[in-house]
């Protein structure tokens, strides 16, 4: 650390070293060798300062965007997930996702002030701030809430004023223009919500063909609302041709008339335009962050590839520069003259000099450290060169380890012709055997033909592949939606009771909730296949659409409807009380 320290940090220490660093910015944090994983940046001070968020080491790093020097690197949190600046440009907001708090930062030039932190909803990923910087919005994940914050009141009187109810786990949001209203995107399937401020509730609930919506931002004349998402066709299969042709997963930029999005009863569709991003042979997996110039052009961090799109206005793609390994966020001059990219593998922001269409600097966060295995297999999850080229990648379809909740036709199951819903990876070690049929026994033999035979890519190292099993055994599973509520202690256990009455543990037994068996539940697929492994119910209040074919849209419905392995009929009091129970799993 920081050698004025002598190497000592404690807490105080690290207060210490915080509020001394505020006084004269020379910090050592960016010496240390660590992994920092840069996931959001802002500007500052017209184009002179950069401000970026590390998600693995919970620093912001301060750029002097004019010498491309690191300023200083300062500790702030746990784990980082967004950053903003309010619009006076004196404080800056980021978001602490691991300690579930907004952390607020008085800022003095390339000086930050040791952060006062505020709790928010667990598991904050995004944030934004109102015109005025009255207020912020951070919506948080599995709780599946938007917390709003005064921030009017100074430094010492911030605190959260409401809580609104999402309808899904969201990840993105923008402010529309006029701050009244705010859209809000599914962190994982194709859905777009949008809330009246004013009111504080969700008018708008509204499906998006597609998934996987990892940037927002509005066109440069305010018009229409821009979307990067991927299209999953469950009718293509994972086949090379598909793969090749890019007919099954497409990556896509969307534009939808604003008008559309504000009103909660237009069809979002209409007169919305659809630009497919990549072409044969040159595939544009996992498109990221977005931003427009004043002049309309388009620029789109293309994550899986390591590419930016610099497209023309009204056109998608456009010229692709590479860049540094998985660029998610960027941000714009004021001028438009220079992107700045934050590209979260490789430790690093890259400079663009738009007018010439060319990377002018790519400017290390710091001493790199040397990645452990789970980390480099976590490199290899995100990247969508693994596949047959670049078109998707296992983010794609298991969104940050869990799933898009949609059917892909692999040829896991031994068939084309009979897709399968995604299952989510997260808890996966613990619930061998894999695969909807329980065919597979070793989780590496799983791996391996998902590169090979689902993204149609090369065949893996043995160290490859070691490094994506220590990844994956990293996951572990949502908390579901029922730890968030104060729900009724008593229902839960009534509902535990029911579980067992019922037999269900016989087939989902604790404490993964699922078997090493396969078993005939009345359903069968297009093959005639009947019998499936059970999935673990660990977290299942987060997954959906239900089943192998996604048949039952919620839990209600694979109890109500479905009466799935109900061995009597439910009474209305049971049946509340077993959902509450499987909610709280
Ligand atoms: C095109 C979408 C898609 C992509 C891309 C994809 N998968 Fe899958 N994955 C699926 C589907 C669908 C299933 C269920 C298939 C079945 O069992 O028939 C699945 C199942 C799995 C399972 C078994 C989970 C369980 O609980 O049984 C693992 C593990 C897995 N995938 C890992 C990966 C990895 C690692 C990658 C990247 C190398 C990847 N997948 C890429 C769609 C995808
Ligand atoms: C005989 C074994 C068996 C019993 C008993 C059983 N299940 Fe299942 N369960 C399964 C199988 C197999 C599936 C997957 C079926 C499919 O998708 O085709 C499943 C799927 C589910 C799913 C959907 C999970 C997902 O991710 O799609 C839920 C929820 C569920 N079971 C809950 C229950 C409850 C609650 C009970 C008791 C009322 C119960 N199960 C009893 C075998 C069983």
């Amino acid at each position: 650390m920081n050698p004025r320290n002598g190497g000592v940090v404690t807490v105080s220490g690290l207060l210490a070293l915080l509020v001394c660093w505020a006084a004269a910015p020379t910090n050592a944090d960016n010496q240390r060798p660590q992994l920092r994983r840069p996931i959001a940046l802002v500007l500052a001070d017209g184009d002179t300062r950069l401000f970026v968020a590390n998600q693995r080491s919970g620093s912001i790093s301060v750029i002097d965007t004019k010498s491309r020097q690191i300023a200083a690197e300062v500790s702030v949190g746990r784990k980082l997930a967004a950053l903003a600046l309010t619009p006076d440009g004196t404080r800056l907001l980021a978001v602490d996702e691991e300690a579930g708090e907004l952390l607020v930062l008085r800022r003095h030039g390339l000086r930050l002030e040791t952060p006062v932190p505020i709790k928010v909803n667990p598991g904050p990923v995004s944030v934004q701030v109102a015109a005025d910087g009255s207020r912020c919005y951070v919506a948080s994940l599995w709780a599946r809430r938007l917390t709003v914050v005064d921030l009017a009141a100074g430094t010492s009187g911030l605190h959260v004023v409401q809580t609104i109810a999402l309808p899904f786990p969201p990840r993105l949001q923008l402010l529309l223009p006029g701050a009244s209203r705010l859209v809000v995107a599914s962190s994982f399937a194709g859905r777009l919500a949008v809330v009246d401020l004013a009111r504080g509730e969700v008018e708008s609930d509204r499906a998006l063909p597609g998934h996987n919506i990892r940037g927002l931002a509005l066109s440069a004349d305010g018009s229409r609302l821009l979307v990067t998402h991927q299209v999953l066709n469950r009718l293509a299969t994972t086949s090379r041709d598909d793969i090749h042709w890019g007919n099954l997963m497409n990556n896509c930029l969307r534009e939808l008339p604003l008008a559309n999005v504000r009103d909660p009863r237009a069809d979002l569709l209409k007169d919305s335009r659809l630009h497919y991003l990549g072409d044969v042979d040159r595939g544009a997996g996992d498109p990221a962050g977005v931003a427009t110039t004043r002049a309309g052009r388009v620029i789109l961090a293309l994550a899986g590839v390591g590419e930016v799109a610099i497209g023309g206005p009204g056109e998608g793609g456009g010229d692709r520069l590479a860049v540094g390994s998985r660029p998610t966020a960027l941000t714009l001059s004021p001028d438009d003259r220079w992107a700045y990219v934050a590209n979260t593998f490789a430790d690093t922001i890259s400079v663009i000099d738009l007018g010439k269409k060319q990377v002018a600097a790519e400017v290390a966060l710091g001493q790199p450290a040397e990645p452990g295995r789970a980390d480099r297999g976590e490199q290899l999850f995100y990247n969508a060169r693994l596949s047959h080229d670049g078109w998707l990648s296992c983010q794609s379809c298991h969104t940050d380890g869990h799933s898009n909740g949609l059917l892909a036709d692999t040829l896991s199951d031994g068939s084309y012709g009979t897709p399968k819903r995604v299952l989510s990876l997260l808890g996966v070690k613990d619930t061998g055997p894999w695969a909807w049929n329980g065919r597979v026994k070793e989780l590496e033999t799983q791996i391996r033909s998902s590169v090979q035979t689902t993204m149609q890519g090369r065949p893996l190292t043995a160290e490859q592949a070691g490094d994506l099993l220590a990844y994956l055994q990293t996951l572990t599973p949502p908390p579901g939606q029922g730890r968030f509520r104060a729900s009724d202690a008593k229902a839960r256990e009534r509902g535990r009771e029911v579980f067992h009455r019922q037999a269900c543990d016989n087939c989902h037994a604790p404490p993964t909730y699922t078997s090493t068996r396969t078993f005939d539940v009345g359903l069968s697929d297009e093959a005639g296949n009947q019998l499936f492994n059970p999935p673990s119910l660990r977290g299942v209040s987060q997954g959906g659409p239900y089943f192998h074919d996604g048949r039952a849209a919620t839990l209600a419905d694979v109890l109500g409807r479905e009466r799935h392995q109900l061995k009597h009929e439910l009474t209305a009091s049971e049946r509340a009380d077993l959902l509450a129970f499987l909610e709280d799993l």
